[in-house]
């Protein structure tokens, strides 16, 4: 596939970047339908952004501001600006620890997605696969949607389940789940990229149950 015809990816992040790695890995491949354009991280030490570089990508860390669960009005221009720059075509949340809002959602309506370690609308929040090892359930997974105003409430692009094992810790149970993000992320990309993905308000087709 042609280089100008690949989506763009801003893939944004706050952690170690296992996520944007297998994402970097799908784009390396020949004919992958999109490519990582920027890496932004709110942490100027998160390991993404090592990660980022390592692969040559172009990787930045950008100051949040004042508040703790959010982007400042400064800080959410200046990720507004740099995605615009790097010509972003879809804002890829990787582990991204703050809530995106107004001014940012309006400049990329329906073009953030996010990943989320639970089976949404399951365990929103923090620590999902530690609310789904606190709760009992006996099957958790991670999904794949569409950012809107809310916590992990925008419609559900793709989901993979994980069984919950007698013996699971939270770190175990995580790194199945992660493991099933490693390959749920870059095939919804996939799909996005080649116009799969039908987006019918709440509702997207194009990534059903089992398909992926
Ligand atoms: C992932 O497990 C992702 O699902 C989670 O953060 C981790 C980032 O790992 N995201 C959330 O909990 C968002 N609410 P990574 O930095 O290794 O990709």
């Amino acid at each position: 596939m042609a280089d100008e015809k690949k989506l763009r990816l801003g893939v944004l992040g706050s952690g170690k970047g296992s996520n944007m790695v297998a994402i970097a890995e799908a784009a390396s491949q020949q004919d992958c339908p999109f490519e990582i354009a920027v890496v932004l991280a709110d942490v100027a030490e998160a390991g993404i952004l090592a990660r980022a570089r390592e692969r040559g990508l172009d990787a930045e860390f950008i100051a949040p501001g004042r508040f703790r669960t959010k982007l400042d009005d400064d800080a959410e221009r200046a990720y507004i600006e740099r995605l615009a720059a790097a010509r972003v075509d879809l804002v890829v949340l990787a582990g991204f620890m703050r809530i995106l809002k107004g001014e940012f959602l309006r400049t990329f309506e329906n073009r953030v997605i996010n990943i989320h370690p639970s089976l949404l609308p399951s365990f929103p929040g923090l620590e999902a696969w530690k609310q789904a090892l606190d709760y009992g359930v006996k099957v958790t997974g991670c999904t794949v949607h569409l950012v809107d105003h809310g916590v992990d409430t925008g419609a559900i692009i793709a989901q993979r389940t994980v069984p919950v094992l007698d013996a699971d810790t939270p770190a175990s149970l995580h790194e199945r789940i992660q493991q099933a993000e490693r390959s749920l992320y870059p095939a919804a990309l996939t799909a996005f990229a080649t116009g799969r993905v039908k987006i019918e308000g709440r509702r997207c087709l194009g990534m059903s149950f089992g398909q992926v």
